[in-house]
Order: structure tokens, then sequence, then C-alpha cells
């Protein structure tokens, strides 16, 4: 059996299209159930549905053989431990810094409120800006506005997140896109099931 782990929602919807040329469709819908792990048309393949931050601990451990995960949840979890063989190219986004339309760039030690704790400490480092880092989990866009923090980070795509807040994109960090990852000893072990797995989204994408 190979598992493969996925996240709910945007993840889920734009990996569906590649699952399906490989064969591989979820037998049920996991927004209208609550099963965790789906069985698929193929039987030798399961897809458990987990939180997008969670994908690469479920991997590292063997939990799931694979997974498809955003490259700032990569960046952030550090995927030494892990094998990213194929950009999936889907999940398109920027992480970028981003702070209010009228503020001016901030000089000497800043605040910065994130849920990128580590490559916001690393990006920032690699400026030589001094930044006190603040971890949120979400709606990271009030903190400027409430004098939480002088800037985020944050991924950014249409923008209108930012717009609708009065904020505005700054910096550019990464250019984001969702990777397959693979669990090392499942290389390994289940090569060929992952070769061709591997195999079969290589050639969608080159399709596209
Ligand atoms: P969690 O469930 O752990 O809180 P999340 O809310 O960030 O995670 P999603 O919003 O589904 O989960 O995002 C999953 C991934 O999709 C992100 O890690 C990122 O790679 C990508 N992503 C997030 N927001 C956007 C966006 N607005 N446009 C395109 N891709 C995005
Ligand atoms: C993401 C991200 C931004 C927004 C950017 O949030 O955290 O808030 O998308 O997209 P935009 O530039 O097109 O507006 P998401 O929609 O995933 O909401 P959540 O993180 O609160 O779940």
């Amino acid at each position: 059996m190979l598992t493969i782990a996925v996240s709910k929602g945007r993840i889920y919807e734009e990996a569906l299209p590649l699952l399906a040329e490989a064969g591989i469709m979820p037998v049920d819908d996991p927004k209208k159930c609550r099963k965790l792990i789906l069985r698929t048309t193929r039987d030798d393949v399961q897809l458990v549905i987990i939180r997008a931050t969670d994908v690469p601990t479920f991997v590292e451990y063997g939990a799931a053989d694979m997974g498809i995960a955003g490259k700032d949840v990569l960046l952030e979890h550090g995927a030494e431990s892990l094998y990213e063989p194929l950009d999936l190219k889907i999940a398109c986004c920027k992480l970028m810094t981003a702070a209010h339309k009228d503020a001016p760039s901030h000089r000497g030690r800043i605040r910065v409120a994130t849920k990128y704790v580590k490559t916001a400490q690393r990006y920032f480092a690699g400026q030589g800006i001094q930044a006190e880092i603040i971890k949120l989990y979400g709606s990271m866009e009030l903190a400027p506005l409430v004098g939480l923090a002088d800037c985020i980070v944050d991924l950014v795509d249409t923008g209108n997140t930012l717009k609708a807040n009065d904020l505005e994109p700054r910096e550019l960090i990464m250019n984001i896109s969702s990777r397959l990852v693979v669990n090392k000893a499942a290389m390994k072990m289940k090569n060929q099931a992952i070769a061709s797995v591997l195999d079969q989204f290589e050639q969608t994408l080159a399709k596209r």
C-alpha cells in the first residue's frame, strides 16, 4: 500500500487532476465525509487528509510514503530529512514581506508578525536587519493595523487580502509552489510504486 499525504482545501483541489492522471481517484469526498483515510480507485494507493503544516511530519516519520506540501511549509519545517523530487507547480503564490501602505521603510530593529518564524528569521538575518519575530497562527494582515508589528511575512497571491487591509507587498522572499515529497526509506523499499507515480506526475506536468 502506498500512502500519500495531502492537505484539505487548495492543495487537495489542485492535486486531484494530477492524481487522476496517475489513476488515483479518491472514492470519498473529504468535503462531504469526515474520513481521514481515503481509499482510491487504485487498491494499492490511499490518501491521508491532514493539515498542510503536518504533511512533512507524516512523510518524515514514514506515516505516509509521499506527500504534497507547499514550499513555504517545507522551508519552515526543514526538509533535509525528505526527498523533494518534483515541483508540481500547483498552489502557486509568493512569500513576501508586507506593510501598511503609508508606512516608511523601517530602519533599525523591526517587529515582524508571521507564522513562518524560522524562514523570517533567516530572511531578515540575511538582509542584515534586526527583527523581533512574533509568531501568529493566522490573520497576519491584522498585526500592522493594530500596532502588533511593523510588517508581516505571509503568502500573497492576488494581493486582494493585503489591499483589503490597506497593506502593500514589499520584498519578495520566495516564489512558492507545492512539491512532491517522499520518505527516504520508502523511496528504497517501495521504489517501483513510487517511481511509477512520479513518472506519471512528470508526464502530466510536461503536457501543461
Ligand atoms: P493550515 O491548515 O495548516 O492552517 P493553511 O490554512 O495555510 O494551512 P491552505 O490555505 O490550504 O492551508 O494552504 C496550503 C498551501 O497552499 C500553503 O502552504 C501554500 O503553499 C499554498 N497557498 C496558501 N495560500 C495560497 C494562496 N492564496 N494562493 C495560492 N496558494 C496558496
Ligand atoms: C492565504 C494567505 C493570505 C491570502 C493571500 O490565506 O495567508 O492571507 O491567502 O491570498 P491573496 O493574495 O489572493 O489575497 P488563505 O486564503 O489560505 O486563508 P487562511 O490562511 O486564513 O486559511
